[in-house]
């Protein structure tokens, strides 16, 4: 990607961040709401910085089927309040025990394991809410159970991120084996971000083929993404990446550059968003945006 092209993306995701936050800000129960300290912590970690890529690709995925883009900023939010919620646990010290978390202490630092915990369970729970009440036409509620399905279903133990968490969890100090690499990233990661692409999809009524499409599209970049995110765990600096760097190699964690290399690595999350391009071809260019954000979750450098 040349600097004018990230330049451009990068105030792209400012923009659209600004108007996730808005709505995360509306939907969490005020900080002083008793009891006080759940709400605290819960808006501790929502706001401590997240990319909000979840969301802005559920956004985007709506927005390129003709879907209401207020109401897929308010759908998408459900994405961010699991995905936090997940950052918040796999922190913990019974998992990958992080002190650093989008640039700041993790919650169960600041909060204490209990509190961290009680705030995970209350974003998931919180996350069902806002989608099974969005203010959406009688019409379209059987798009909302569809939907409420689909990020149930990514979540859950079977091929969602807690079965991947489980997998890499229990993967720890193992020899290395792709199968269960990719199994474990597919799952940890994949399904939560083709589930971001597959909620705008059915939120703004997808075709057979355009559904096929968009979950094809974010099962590439969800493999690359996390790709990415074990390369820059060895790449990078923790403050580039608010997150302490070097600790899947310190915990033995099967990763892509512990069973492939640094160049190998590089080489497959290049090929998993050249494929993830090929799958939008039915969009043309009307699925501009989505191309971008591809070469976006590639080239970040956090
Ligand atoms: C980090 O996700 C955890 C993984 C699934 C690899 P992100 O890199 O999207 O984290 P935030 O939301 O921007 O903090
Ligand atoms: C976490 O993967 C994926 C989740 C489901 C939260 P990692 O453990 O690699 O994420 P980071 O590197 O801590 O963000
Ligand atoms: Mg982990
Ligand atoms: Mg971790
Ligand atoms: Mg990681």
């Amino acid at each position: 990607m040349n600097t004018v092209s990230t330049e451009i993306i990068q105030e792209y995701l400012d923009a659209t961040r600004v108007g996730i936050d808005k709505e995360l800000d509306r939907l969490l129960p005020a900080a002083d709401h008793f009891p006080p300290s759940i709400h605290q912590a819960m808006r501790y970690s929502v706001f401590a910085g997240g990319k909000r890529l979840r969301p802005i690709l559920c956004l985007e995925a709506g927005c390129l089927l003709g879907g209401d883009e207020q109401t897929l900023v308010r759908l998408g939010s459900a994405l961010e309040l699991i995905h936090t919620y997940s950052l918040i646990h796999d922190d913990l010290p019974a998992l990958d025990n992080d002190d650093y978390r989008r640039g700041k202490l993790t919650n169960h630092k600041v909060f204490g394991e209990a509190m961290a915990i009680l705030a995970g369970d209350a974003l998931l729970t919180l996350a069902f809410q806002v989608l099974a009440e969005p203010p959406v036409a009688s019409d379209r509620k059987a798009r909302i159970v569809a939907m409420i399905a689909e990020l149930a279903a990514a979540s859950g133990t079977v091929g969602g991120m807690i079965g991947g968490q489980v997998a890499d969890l229990e993967g720890e100090g193992k020899p290395p084996d792709a199968q269960l690499l990719e199994t474990i990233h597919r799952a940890k990661t994949g399904a939560l971000l083709r589930a971001s692409l597959r909620l705008g999809a059915i939120y703004a009524g997808a075709a057979e083929e355009q559904y096929a499409a968009l979950s094809c599209y974010g099962e590439h970049i969800g493999l690359a993404f996390q790709i990415v995110d074990d390369l820059l765990d060895v790449e990078e600096s923790s403050a580039e990446l608010g997150k302490t760097a070097g600790k899947d190699a310190a915990q033995h964690k099967i990763t892509f550059p512990a069973v492939y290399g640094l160049e190998a690595s590089h080489r497959m999350a290049a090929e998993e968003c050249e494929r993830a391009h090929h799958s939008l071809a039915l969009f043309g260019e009307r699925a501009a945006r989505l191309h971008e954000l591809a070469d976006h979750i590639v080239h970040r450098k956090s």
